[in-house]
């Protein structure tokens, strides 16, 4: 009868922090927002404005008020945990913080299939130099460490591993910050094939509007612990209803040469 439900669901999301006894901040307050499944919502804000925050709210990584539904069930990260975790992946700026050091790329690839799935050691590496060829990264790199590559090739690390379990959904939060300008159109161009391929549903998290836009489907611009305004991309980027939306698209419109035109 009705529609198939959202994938995500949040409402009237509210996370604070004490820092000290008088110091409370109000990173996320009262956020609604819904992601359909296939969907990529870009997240946009400006540094400190709580995009973090909220992402670190869905996957059970801080305290919060409100409510976080998965197709329609409220989320409990204590009781699901593990069944969650496999569902729900984070891709973050810094892979560097996503990968353990003295891992090399094989182990890190291999260790949630470990942890999470039945198959037999043959079948895991196998499944592990599938992914490394996926992200178009040479099979010898598996035997190397996370500080012998590129910053965007660890991030190609990151991506294969944070998709080992074919998650449902995947929170990338600024996963091209850090990287030089040609190198984040391949890593974007390769989360879009990704996520293509295998039917993701993502929140796409960054501070630049030019980035989301290449991306997302939808766009949520933050400000302050609150959402301003929603829409289409297209939408947005051609009629900004809000100040502060305005002011990140003149910010930003340096990608579009480097990524060349996708739509
Ligand atoms: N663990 C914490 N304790 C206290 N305050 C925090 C904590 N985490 C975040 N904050 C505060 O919450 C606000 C939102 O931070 P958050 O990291 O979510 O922003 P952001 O939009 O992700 O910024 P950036 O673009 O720089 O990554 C900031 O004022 C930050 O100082
Ligand atoms: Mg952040």
């Amino acid at each position: 009868m009705n529609t198939q439900p959202e994938l995500l669901s949040l409402e009237n999301l509210e996370v604070t922090f004490q820092r000290r006894r008088s110091d409370i901040v109000r990173a996320v307050k009262g956020i609604s927002l819904t992601i359909a499944p296939g969907e990529t919502l870009g997240l946009v804000g400006e540094s400190g404005c709580g995009k973090t925050t909220l992402s670190r709210a869905i996957l059970g990584l801080v305290p919060y008020r409100g409510s976080i539904r998965c197709k329609g069930e409220e989320l409990d990260w204590k009781k699901q945990g593990k069944v969650l975790r496999q569902q729900m992946q984070l891709i973050f700026q810094d892979p560097y913080a996503s990968l353990n050091p003295r891992f090399t790329v094989e182990q890190a690839l291999e260790e949630p299939l470990k942890v999470h799935t039945a198959l037999d050691r043959q079948a895991r590496k196998q499944r592990v130099r599938e992914s490394v060829s996926r992200v178009e990264l040479p099979l010898h790199a598996l035997g190397k460490y996370p500080h012998e590559f590129s910053g965007g090739q660890r991030q190609r690390v990151a991506i294969a591993r944070a998709l080992m379990l074919k998650p449902e959904f995947v929170i990338a939060d600024e996963p091209v910050s850090a990287l030089d300008i040609s190198v984040q159109a391949h890593i974007l161009n390769l989360l879009l094939d990704l996520k293509n391929e295998m039917n993701l549903t993502m929140l796409f998290i960054s501070h630049d509007l030019s980035v989301v836009r290449h991306v997302a489907d939808r766009v949520a611009v933050m400000q302050g612990g609150e959402i301003v305004e929603e829409g289409n991309c297209e939408q947005i980027m051609e009629s900004p209803q809000h100040v502060y939306t305005r002011k990140l698209i003149d910010a930003v419109p340096r990608l579009d040469v480097a990524l060349g035109k996708r739509s």
